[in-house]
């Protein structure tokens, strides 16, 4: 049994849209840097965390922000050697989610994993045994999307409490959202 789990983070908005056109539908300042935040903290300051994500995504991260900096930036995708030439050094590439489950249990340097997207990304972590816990960020508006988050089945994922994530309403501009957590029973 591997030691690692797989966290999922996501922004969904009422029909479980993620994104739209090759980007975010809504601009959240602060759902951002919660994303930023979860992704990034470590309890060991030695420690730093990885981020997987499908191509697709890694091409939608506007360029400055590329890699996304302090966690080690995993892109998954059919064509390794081709998108190998194109990331900067340090960005590993790998052909699928078990290679960088596997790639991430050869290192000791890594604390968690944070499965970023995109849909079939989410799919793929869902379905894996390492699969840990769902944080979706849960926005109450309707957006025209093109990409979805799949349906959480809540036979298999429980709504829980986490000490450090707020279960308050939020709110931003004429958008209010909460932060939910789902723990795979
Ligand atoms: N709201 C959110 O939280 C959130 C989070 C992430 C993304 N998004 C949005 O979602 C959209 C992008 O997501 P997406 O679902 O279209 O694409 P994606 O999952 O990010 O990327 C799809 C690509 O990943 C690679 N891939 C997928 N499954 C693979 C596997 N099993 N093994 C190896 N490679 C695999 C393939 O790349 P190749 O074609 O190179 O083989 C595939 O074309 C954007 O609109 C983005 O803004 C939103």
């Amino acid at each position: 049994m591997s030691k690692i789990k797989l966290n999922l983070i996501a922004a969904a908005c009422d029909n479980m849209g993620i994104g739209v056109n090759g980007t975010l539908p809504w601009r959240l300042k602060k759902e951002m840097a919660y994303f930023t935040t979860m992704t990034s903290k470590v309890n060991d300051p030695q420690k730093t965390n990885a981020v997987i994500m499908g191509r697709t995504t890694w091409d939608c991260i506007p360029l400055k922000y590329r890699p996304l900096n302090g966690r080690v930036n995993i892109v998954l995708t059919h064509h390794v050697d081709k998108i190998k030439a194109e990331v900067p050094e340090g960005v590993v590439v790998m052909p699928g989610l078990d290679e960088a489950v596997k790639y991430i249990e050869n290192r000791d340097d890594i604390e968690s994993t944070w499965v970023i997207g995109g849909s079939s990304i989410y799919k793929a972590a869902m379905d894996h045994p390492c699969c840990g816990k769902i944080y979706l960020t849960e926005i109450q508006k309707t957006y025209k999307c093109d990409t979805f988050f799949p349906s959480i089945d809540k036979e298999n994922y429980q709504l829980m409490d986490e000490e450090d994530v707020s279960n308050e309403k939020q709110v931003e501009g004429d958008i209010t959202y909460y932060f939910r957590v789902y723990k795979k029973l």
